[in-house]
């Protein structure tokens, strides 16, 4: 079959989205938000970060975000850490799986999280060991170009997934950190990462941001190669602040209405979705930055 029957979407919004704006939100819209996003049926959701409040002060409250909610299945949530300090306020609040996230670029590495790839990876043996029971998905950043190195190699791709897999990561996301990549290049590293990794159990998923207008025909390439796990932000939100000129991710309801116009299931409600879009925008002021809203969802106006 030509694309997947059914998407599985992780929701990124109240992580990359709301580390993009500076502007202080409170806890209790965060609250809200996530709320809504899995009422709406977002199967999964990156709902905060445990990284330095020095660093990103806009995520300084994830162990309130996740006190706020009641979710029944602790796997739908994810929480983004750095370093083990991260790893251990994630666990200590409930959360059961981690992102954890390493740049394929050493210099985007050391923008980020002040480490080089190999502290990183160090970092990340440390977290297996100090909690074995957490599930953990690397997000492998820059994975299609480096704000600062450009280009990014097979070899660079590789030099982080093999550690990472040496370490007991069974889900990895490739991310487009700074919306770069084109479908020719998609179709090569996905197929370039089937090949290497063929016959391991691996949950391959992509996230891409929009920055060049390309998520979306990025996206079905993907699909094409047989992909069916992704990363968008609700009114595509989303940014890396330590990856100049990184914008918003692919917004959700752009792949939502894709997917379902295509016969593809995702276990999302479309119209909740665009109310939730709404709700940021006059709750926060920000642009939407998806195709899709009340009006031009529907075919015939
Ligand atoms: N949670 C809370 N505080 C933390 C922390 C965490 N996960 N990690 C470090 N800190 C605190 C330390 O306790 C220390 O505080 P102090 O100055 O009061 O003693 C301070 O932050 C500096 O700690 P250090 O270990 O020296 O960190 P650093 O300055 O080398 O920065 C990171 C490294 C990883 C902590 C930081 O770069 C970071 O959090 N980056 C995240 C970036 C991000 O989220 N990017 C977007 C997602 S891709
Ligand atoms: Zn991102």
């Amino acid at each position: 079959m030509e694309y997947p029957e059914k998407l599985v979407i992780t929701e990124v919004g109240p992580r990359d989205g709301f580390q993009s704006l500076k502007k202080w939100i409170d806890t209790s819209i965060k609250v809200d938000v996530v709320r809504k996003l899995f009422h709406a049926g977002v199967p999964r959701m990156e709902i905060a970060s445990f990284i330095s409040p020095k660093a990103i002060p806009q995520m300084s409250d994830g162990e309130e975000v996740v006190a706020g909610q009641k979710i029944q299945d602790m796997d739908r949530a994810v929480g983004l850490a750095a370093n083990v300090k991260g790893a251990r306020r994630a666990w200590e609040c409930g959360i059961r799986t981690l992102t954890f996230v390493i740049s394929a670029s050493e210099a985007h590495n050391l923008s980020n999280v002040k480490k080089t790839r190999d502290q990183s990876i160090q970092e990340l043996a440390q977290i297996r060991e100090a909690f074995p029971e957490m599930g953990i998905k690397l997000s492998l950043a820059t994975a299609f170009g480096c704000p600062f190195e450009g280009e990014v190699k097979d070899q660079e791709i590789c030099y982080v997934i093999d550690k990472a897999i040496a370490y007991g990561v069974t889900e990895i996301c490739l991310c487009d950190t700074i919306g770069s990549a084109v479908p020719s290049q998609v179709r090569h590293v996905v197929d370039t990462i089937q090949e290497v990794y063929e016959g391991k159990a691996i949950l391959w998923s992509l996230h891409l941001h929009n920055t060049r207008g390309l998520a979306a025909a990025n996206t079905i390439v993907a699909m094409q190669r047989g992909l069916r796990r992704f990363e968008t932000a609700v009114a595509g939100l989303g940014g890396c602040p330590f990856a100049p000129g990184a914008s918003g991710n692919m917004a959700t309801e752009d792949l939502v209405y894709m997917a379902h116009r295509m016969g593809i299931e995702t276990g999302i409600n479309l119209m909740e979705l665009l109310e939730i879009s709404e709700y940021i925008h006059e709750q926060l002021g920000c642009r939407v930055d998806g195709r899709i809203n009340m009006k031009t969802v529907h075919l015939v106006q």
